[in-house]
């Protein structure tokens, strides 16, 4: 049997520099927020335990932590709380009670850097030395502030300064400590206890435990980052939280690229992570699709399209230029192609959405839905006042407005607002619609 992994994820500072309410790990990057990033990698990992350790906000991470549907591979994750934050090793103390202390190895790592690696955290944990410690390392262009990793003249490790402690040619060393280790449990509990808080900051540093591990004979290596040190890079300001985007978003399109999803302009698109997108579907320039949407496969999106939260396409809908689809269904064939909204909608199969559709969810208190049913046709500028359904291959002429009603299959209704066409002048008018450009014809 593998001997137990457990993780701490250390949550607990305030995030100043970040000039927000929001508690840091909260900040969301490509529509993660920083700790659901972190999370994810480990997640891969198959951990047998997850301790956060929280202290700012709290209470607010709990209640969003509570909320994520994390991915599998991932058991529910505990939190503790460090108050006073009185530095690192304090803070992997605050977990000590949630975990097995007699066993395994324990992986620390940050609520903040959201650009680490499974990969990355794998090379770590395979370079751990049995009894030992293995930690990552990093060469940085600038290392302010960051501590430092200190050998002898024949490259031996010899223990972490801190930025705030080290000497002048202790600060001329570029090679950093980035914050991410692997323990062996009784080990580290061990040396945890044996930290003081004697130092330029009176905090107990996690680091220390690095150099009672050297003093105590137990085998402890610094493992190269693999990705270089823009992937240990933590999250501290909006402008950190911004160069942390570009990267993820960079990684998000690269893999739908690799999948057969035609994005013609990459360096327009933005797409969130957990984003479902179907092969052969084609992502016009200006697009913008928000986690937790699935697109299926030969779609066109775009350009400028706004495909929100919630929403589904069906497999070769299409969604056009300013069309915003907000927590609605498309089913597959169905087709918006201009200047629409659509919001809390279900839309049937091959339905036709005239230009300048919009469906009125919301009456200032709650929303509300509208069913499209399959094959139906919407006139132009047509406004739909939820609850409201339109029928099976029903339609509804151009500029009408549907109000709370609901239109029986295969029927025509027109104007404001709307009702049933006459029967008679009804063939002229209905004809009249169907011979109005649709907008497949084109496609
Ligand atoms: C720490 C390391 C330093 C390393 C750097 C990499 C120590 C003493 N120093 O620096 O060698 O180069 O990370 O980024 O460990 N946190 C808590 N509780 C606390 C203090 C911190 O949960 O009491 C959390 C923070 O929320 C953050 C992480 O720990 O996620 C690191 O804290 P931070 O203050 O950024 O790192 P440093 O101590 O400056
Ligand atoms: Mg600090």
């Amino acid at each position: 049997m593998r001997a137990p992994l457990s993780v701490i994820v250390l949550a607990a500072g305030k995030g100043t520099r970040m000039r927000s309410d929001l508690p840091k790990v909260l900040h969301a990057v490509c529509g993660r927020p920083l700790l659901r990033w972190i999370l994810h990698a480990v997640a891969e990992l198959r951990p047998d335990h997850v301790v956060a350790v929280l202290g700012h906000g709290r209470e607010q991470v709990r209640a969003e932590l509570a909320k994520w549907k994390l991915p599998a591979g991932l058991p529910a994750v505990r939190s503790v709380v460090q108050e006073p934050q009185l530095g690192t090793a304090h803070a992997v103390r605050q977990a000590e009670p949630e975990l097995p202390r007699d066993a395994g190895r324990i992986l620390v790592v940050y609520g903040d850097t959201p650009m680490l690696t499974t990969e990355t955290l794998r090379a770590l944990l395979e370079a751990q030395p049995a009894g030992g410690c293995a930690f990552l390392s990093c060469a940085m262009e600038d290392p302010t502030g960051m501590g430092r990793v200190l050998r002898d003249e024949r490259g031996a490790f010899r223990g972490v300064v801190e930025h705030k402690d080290a000497t002048p040619e202790q600060r001329a060393v570029r090679e950093i400590n980035a914050g991410v280790y692997v323990f062996d449990t009784p080990r580290l509990f061990e040396c945890l206890a044996a930290v003081r808080a004697e130092n330029a900051q009176n905090e107990y540093y996690l680091t220390d435990v690095l150099g009672l591990f050297l003093a105590r004979g137990y085998p402890i290596v610094p493992v190269p980052c693999l990705g270089g040190e823009r992937e240990v890079q933590g999250v501290n300001s909006l402008r950190e939280l911004a160069i942390a985007r570009e990267e993820l978003q960079e990684r998000i399109l690269t893999q739908h690229l690799a999948n057969g999803v035609r994005i013609t302009a990459p360096e327009t698109a933005y797409i969130d992570a957990d984003v479902e997108i179907g092969r052969g579907t084609l992502i016009h320039p200006c697009v913008v699709i928000q986690h937790d949407v699935k697109v299926g496969e030969g779609c066109a999106v775009g350009p400028f399209a706004h495909l929100r939260s919630g929403t589904t396409l069906g497999d070769g809908a299409e969604v056009g230029n300013f069309v915003e689809v907000n927590r609605t269904q498309m089913a597959a064939g169905a087709k918006a192609k201009h200047l629409t909204y659509l919001g809390d909608a279900i839309i049937g199969e091959k339905a036709n959405i005239g230009a300048g559709t919009v469906t009125a969810n919301y009456d200032g208190k709650s929303k509300f839905t509208t069913r499209i049913g399959a094959r139906a046709f919407i006139g132009s500028g047509a406004i739909i006042v939820a609850p409201a359904t339109v029928g099976e291959g029903a339609k509804l002429g151009a500029n009408a407005a549907l109000v709370h009603r609901e239109i029986p299959a295969g029927e025509v209704w027109v104007g404001v607002p709307a009702r049933p066409l006459a029967a008679k002048a009804g063939r002229a008018s209905a004809q009249a619609l169907a011979e109005e450009p649709k907008d497949g014809r084109h496609a």
